[in-house]
Formats: structure tokens, C-alpha cells, sequence
């Protein structure tokens, strides 16, 4: 120890700091009393000056271009993280307006609380150790640390909870009600009509804007969760139990889904599409999507149908109006006319579906449909041109 006697302030600090113990235990405590004072004294000089080193450091900082031109980069680069087709703080919805401005005002508040306990800290650092005030800093220790934050979590608490009866409300009777359910790693879809039909498609969803839509969410295999962020919040989709959640689209256009539950191998590539359009024109293409499949006429996609049925794609898939009725995969009814193949994975064009029927397991690990990549490339191509002339 390098401390023959207490009075020798010689030393740093933390080697001081940590000798008090054997100071105390070695010297009369009057010594080590005055040992101990001049510590804390030296200790409490030591932060304040640190604290203004920092206050002009970040000063000088601020002054310089760099700094505002870096702050600008950042600032950019995070707004335009606010949009997309999968965003949820672009909102095209109603659900989703409520989710964006709960987020603003949790982080404007977040930032506000943020700035107060900053620059409080900063003023404590500046202040001399010996003109400390002890009911000051009680009263400071109890209204900032106990009364503020009760208050302010209180406001958000009751702010947030307000908006859930809407959140979770159902779409009047006689909205258009959807089934989706959750499959390992793609979306059954069946809209629902009045008169106890359904039209099947699969990893795509059509919506009138303007109009609410009541989704019906269900799994029987593990659970997944049904989120489109610029729709609305997500739901998940529990086996055994059937959850809902209701779209109020605001805007027309194309946005993203995933799934938003760690639901296997590939729940990364469980995504879907939804595009909504102007109710006319989904009345049209929902009427259209309840026909049997429109076969494209060229000779290629004809070889590629008589190949569907020979090689055993339609024991899992359905297309209405032949004789494949598959209910394991999704139904293909109308697949040439869906916007990606492999639930939202590929862009949808015929190369796309060649290679997804060649290597399903290469682009989606754990995928329940077996690879045909042991065809001959134009029994492919042909199988591709048929599943594309499905509009
Ligand atoms: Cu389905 Cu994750």
C-alpha cells in the first residue's frame, strides 16, 4: 500500500478510494476520519470537473458542421425508415393510424422525460459539493423519482387503454369477413360469402378501401401471427382457437405481411400480399377469383397441365375446374394472377415458378413440398407456363 501515513495525499484517486479500508483498520480513527473526508472531497472535485470537460466537449461538438451534417445523414436515414410497404408508422389504416400515433406520443414523451433527466444530471454535476441543499434534493429525489413518472406512465397507461375498444371491436354486420389461416410457412385465404360459400386462394388478400373487414384467424398447427404494419396491428393465430381482427383500409395500394411468431424453420419466409383497390374493382376481381381456373391456351402450358396431373401435383394442390382437388398446398386456382410465388418470397413470373417447383427445399428450408428438381428442364418449363396461364 502506498500510504505510510493518512495525511499523504499522494496517489490517484481510485488507489486512494480503494486503500480506505486499510487506512480505517490501521490508523486511530480521527486520522482515518480526515483520510476519509479528504477522499470525498477530492472524489466529489474530480466528478464535477469531469462533468465540465464533458458539458465543453459536447459544446464544441455541436458547434461544428460536421456534427449538424452527420446529425442530418441520421435524421434522414431514419425518416426514410418510416416508409415502405411494410411500415408502420406510414399507416394506410385505420387500425394502424392509432398504432403510429400511440408510438409518437410514447416517444415524444419518452423524449421529453429524456432531455429533463439529462440536463438534471448535467446541473447536479455542476453544483459545489458544499452547497448542497438536503430538503432540496429530497424533495427532487421524491417528485422526480416517485410523482413524475407515476403521473406520466398513468397518462400513457390510460391514453393507450382508451384506444383498445376500437382496436379490438368487430366490423359491423354483413362486412366482409375473411378466414385466414396459418400454415407452416404459407396463408390459406378464403373469403367468406353470405351464403355459406367460400373463395380459396392462397398468400394473397384483396381489400375495398374504405370498407371494414373482419378477419377470422385460425391455426391447427402452431401458433403464427397474422401482422400487416401498415394495416393494422398483428393478431396471432392460436391452434384450437379463433382469433379476429378488423381492417378499415384508408389508401389504396400494395403492402407486405409477415408472419410476426417464430413458428419453425422458415417463418422468415412467411410472407403475403395485400393489395387494396377501389371496391369496384375488387368486386370484380373477387367474383373472377370464384371461377374454375382459365387455362392458357399455348401448347407448352397444355403440356404442363397433363404433367400437373401426371406427376402428382395435384394430390396436394387444387385447381377448380380440373380434376386436381388437393387441400394439402395451396390452391392454384388462380396462381398465374398472384403477385410472388412461395408466400411472398419470389416475384411471381414463370422463371420464379421453375425454380420454386426445382428447389423448394433450397428456398425454403423445411417446406412440406417435396423438390422436382429430378425433371427434365423443359417438363419444368412446361409445368412453370401452365401454373403461370392459371389467371
Ligand atoms: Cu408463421 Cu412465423
Amino acid at each position: 500500500m502506498g500510504f505510510a501515513d493518512p495525511r499523504r495525499r499522494a496517489g490517484s484517486l481510485p488507489r486512494r478510494a480503494a486503500c480506505a479500508t486499510t487506512v480505517a483498520q490501521t490508523f486511530p480513527p480521527s486520522r482515518a476520519h480526515r483520510f476519509r473526508r479528504a477522499l470525498r472531497r477530492d472524489l466529489a472535485e474530480a466528478l464535477a470537473k469531469a462533468g465540465r470537460s464533458a458539458l465543453r466537449a459536447a459544446g464544441s461538438l455541436c458547434q461544428g458542421r460536421k456534427v449538424a451534417a452527420l446529425a442530418m445523414l441520421v435524421g434522414a436515414i431514419w425518416l426514410a425508415g418510416c416508409e415502405g410497404v411494410q411500415s408502420s408508422l406510414a399507416p394506410a389504416g385505420r387500425e394502424a393510424e392509432r398504432v403510429a400515433l400511440l408510438f409518437w406520443w410514447m416517444t415524444g414523451v419518452g423524449l421529453v422525460v429524456w432531455v429533463l433527466v439529462i440536463a438534471l444530471a448535467l446541473h447536479v454535476v455542476r453544483l459545489r459539493a458544499d452547497r448542497q441543499d438536503r430538503r432540496r434534493n429530497n424533495l427532487l429525489i421524491i417528485g422526480g423519482g416517485v410523482v413524475v413518472p407515476t403521473v406520466v406512465l398513468t397518462v400513457l397507461l390510460v391514453f393507450g387503454l382508451a384506444m383498445l375498444p376500437e382496436t379490438v371491436g368487430r366490423a359491423p354486420e354483413g362486412s366482409l369477413q375473411i378466414q385466414v389461416i396459418g400454415e407452416q410457412w404459407w396463408w390459406r385465404v378464403r373469403y367468406l360469402r353470405p351464403d355459406g360459400s367460400a373463395v380459396v386462394l392462397a398468400n394473397e388478400i384483396r381489400l375495398p378501401v374504405g370498407e371494414p373487414v373482419q378477419l377470422r384467424l385460425e391455426s391447427d398447427n402452431v401458433i403464427h401471427s397474422f401482422w400487416v404494419p401498415s394495416l393494422a396491428g398483428k393478431m396471432d393465430m392460436i391452434p384450437g382457437r379463433i382469433t379476429w381482427l378488423t381492417l378499415r383500409p384508408t389508401a389504396t395500394g400494395i403492402f407486405r405481411g409477415a408472419c410476426a411468431e417464430y413458428c419453425g424453420t422458415s417463418h422468415a419466409l412467411m410472407a403475403f400480399y395485400v393489395e387494396v383497390m377501389e371496391a369496384d374493382a375488387f368486386r370484380r376481381w373477387l367474383e373472377h377469383q370464384a371461377l374454375p381456373a382459365v387455362r392458357a391456351g399455348g401448347s407448352l402450358a397444355q403440356r404442363g397441365g397433363d404433367l400437373f396431373l401426371a406427376t402428382g401435383c395435384a394430390a396436394c394442390h387444387t385447381v377448380r375446374g380440373t380434376p386436381a382437388d388437393g387441400v394439402i398446398g395451396p390452391d392454384l386456382t388462380h396462381a398465374g394472377g398472384r403477385l410472388s410465388v412461395g408466400a411472398g418470397i419470389l416475384r411471381r413470373d414463370p422463371d420464379a415458378i421453375r425454380r420454386w417447383i426445382a428447389e423448394t427445399e433450397r428456398i425454403k428450408p423445411g417446406v412440406h413440398m417435396p423438390a422436382f428438381g429430378m425433371l427434365p428442364g423443359d417438363e419444368l418449363r412446361a409445368l412453370a407456363a401452365y401454373v403461370e396461364g392459371l389467371k
